[in-house]
């Protein structure tokens, strides 16, 4: 077991002691894994569709880490949601090769269609390996490719602004 220090103030109660209770199981049966905080933080994203900042803590507890720790990671990878999930995510390459052949101006156009959406989460990534069709990008986790602005309108049509 690893020390560090004094002892940390402690967490303030968690908000959904359910969730606390799903989360501490979801840890404790996987501590025992080598380097277990990544994949930790993953299942809490499958099993809860983000990881809540009070998560945190009882990761931490769980797997003897410091909260800063878990921090670190969560906020590092940006996979690791950190928010509710919305009803639809728009991720558009801005790579180079879809740079080349005119993302900017879909990724412009999906950014202002849902500016301040509460439904529709606009993200970017750099490369899907689908250069060659490029623009590309996942809707919905569904790959696309020749994104314009007219074919994402399209392709979105009854989609909430
Ligand atoms: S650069 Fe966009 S898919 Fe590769």
């Amino acid at each position: 077991m690893r020390q560090r220090g004094p002892s940390p103030a402690p967490a303030p109660a968690p908000a959904d002691p359910g969730r606390a209770a799903a989360v501490r199981a979801l840890a404790e049966g996987m501590a025992s894994m080598r380097g277990p905080l990544l994949p930790v933080l993953h299942a809490v994203v499958q099993q809860h569709g983000y990881v809540h900042d009070d998560d945190v803590p009882v990761v931490a507890d769980v797997l003897n880490l410091s909260r800063a720790d878990v921090l670190g990671v969560l906020t590092f990878y940006h996979d690791l949601r950190r928010t509710p999930p919305t009803a639809h995510r728009v991720t558009l390459c801005r790579a180079e090769a879809c740079q080349a052949r005119g993302a900017e101006a879909t990724v412009a156009a999906a950014t202002d269609r849902w500016a301040g959406s509460t439904d529709v989460e606009v993200g970017e990534v750099f490369c899907l390996g689908n250069c060659a069709l490029g623009p590309s990008g996942m809707l919905d986790g569904a790959l696309h490719g020749r994104l314009t602005p007219d074919r994402l309108d399209a392709l979105t049509e009854g989609w909430p602004a």
